[in-house]
């Protein structure tokens, strides 16, 4: 059959093809998410598939799979144990956080014959100084160059690696597609044809892929439907500290996280985020309070600050550092509404410490209680912690977690713990003495102030 090429448009936020352009996509709704491609037609594939018949669930065998570990349980327990041989993982990030980094140094971490690392992105020399950076001089990590798909399959085909890194998935192109590097035709079909490279040979193989501040352009995220386990690495260029996240994985949870503090030696884990986060706090200042936030199942403390000074000029300022702008508005209107303090006329500036980023409402009682410590120019007790989420008409209200919470904020000697009234009820008898019930806002303030 004649092979034909035409234009088609992709939206890589739903992954619809259409065959028409337009600045919003007809399938999501979302606005310029549409690249063009070319894609040929017209040649069909001569293999005749075998079919596989369906079986009933009793008779498939279990599978215990045996797990590719490393000696950092950082990372282990992100993977929910370690890596699965024949599984594809993708780890995202931005460019810049990281990713190579961590790479080089799970690999050394792993136990397993031979991998192989295949960069697009730097040369062997590029690569070279950084394992040197990071001490790394291990004889069965091979390197190579390559971006070419048919040899890169080649290579993994002769040097039967346990792992393959693909760094990165955006460079890696295939003769037999017309399209540019990096378009989302190459992206899929190049890493269609690696995963089932992987599935045949039974390796582990690992796209290490780019994404923007907001979000794609040909990027991974149109292949986190292909592969078993999705890691972002997340942080602040910045600052020091960088979170290995899985927003997906077929092998294990979603729930555990593994921190890291980038150092002048690669990626250090943090086996104690409240000691990190907490370090350079100072004490009795107005404007400080501490929250609990939690990162996957580990809890632990953060400090928010908050300064509310009177407007010089008429638009008064508001800015918000590790929360969302809107969630901050939200706050401040109900701590006009509700508690009466006016606002309207002062310049509010929040920061969570050490570049972290948090969208959980837990916080919600700690950013109140910070701004509020600023407005009145009152420090709060320096032992005090701040538990809960804050609605609208002022209430606390009851968060998950709760008694882990508690705990975390004990261990560092944090005794005036404030926590939704109704969360009361769920905690043990023992934890419940060490704590004090907060039913709204205005409840809150005759407490603190
Ligand atoms: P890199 O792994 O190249 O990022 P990515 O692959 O995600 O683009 O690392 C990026 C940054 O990390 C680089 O700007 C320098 C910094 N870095 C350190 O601080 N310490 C180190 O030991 C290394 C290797 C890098
Ligand atoms: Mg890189």
């Amino acid at each position: 059959m004649a092979k034909k090429i035409k234009t088609v448009f992709f939206c890589t936020n739903c992954g619809s093809t259409q065959p028409k352009w337009s600045g919003k996509c007809p399938d999501c709704g979302e606005w310029n998410c549409m690249v063009e491609e070319k894609v040929v037609s017209g040649s069909k594939s001569s293999i005749r598939r075998e079919s596989k018949k369906p079986v009933t669930l009793s008779k498939i065998t279990g599978n215990n799979f045996e797990r590719i570990v490393s000696d950092t349980d950082e990372f282990d327990r992100v993977l929910g144990g370690g890596f699965v041989p024949g599984s594809v993982v993708l780890l995202g990030g931005e460019p810049g956080i990281g990713k190579s980094t961590v790479m080089l140094q799970i690999l050394q971490e792993l136990r397993g014959e031979r991998f192989l690392y295949f960069s697009g992105e730097e040369s062997d020399g590029q690569i070279k100084l950084r394992a040197t950076r990071l001490g790394i001089n291990d004889e069965r990590i091979l390197i190579s160059c390559e971006n070419n798909l048919e040899q890169i399959l080649n290579h993994i085909d002769n040097n039967k690696p346990s792992i393959a890194v693909i760094d990165s998935i955006q460079t890696v192109y295939s003769d037999t597609i017309d399209n540019v590097p990096g378009s989302v035709t190459q992206v899929r079909e190049c890493a269609g044809k690696l995963l089932r490279c992987a599935k045949e040979n039974n390796i582990v193989l690992i796209f290490i892929g780019h994404i923007t501040k907001d979000g794609m352009i040909a990027g991974p995220k149109i292949l986190e439907h292909l592969v078993d386990a999705v890691l972002y690495l997340e942080g602040d260029n910045k600052n020091f500290y960088r979170i290995l996240r899985a927003i997906k994985n077929r092998f294990g949870s979603t729930n555990e996280v593994g921190i890291f503090e980038m150092k002048e030696k690669g990626l250090a884990p943090v086996t104690n985020p409240t000691d990190y986060f907490l370090s350079e706090r100072m004490e009795h200042i107005a404007g400080s309070s501490v929250a609990v936030s939690m990162e996957g199942t580990r809890p632990f403390l953060i400090e928010i600050q908050g300064l509310v000074t009177n407007s010089t000029y008429g638009n008064p300022q508001r800015n918000a550092n590790g929360i969302d702008y809107r969630r901050l508005a939200m706050l401040i209107a109900v701590l006009e509404k509700r508690a009466g303090l006016p606002l309207s006329t002062q310049d509010i500036f929040l920061n969570l410490v050490g570049g972290l980023k948090i969208d959980e409402p837990a916080i919600n009682m700690g950013i109140i209680a910070g701004l509020a410590s600023s407005y009145y120019d009152t420090p709060l007790d320096a032992r005090s912690v701040f538990i809960g989420e804050v609605g609208l008409v002022g209430e606390v209200r009851s968060v998950p977690f709760i008694e882990e919470r508690i705990k975390e904020s004990l261990k560092f000697g944090y005794e005036k713990i404030y926590i939704p009234s109704n969360s009361l009820k769920t905690i043990n008898e023992k934890l419940k003495t060490q704590v004090t019930g907060i039913e709204s806002i205005t409840n809150l303030f005759k407490q603190i102030f």
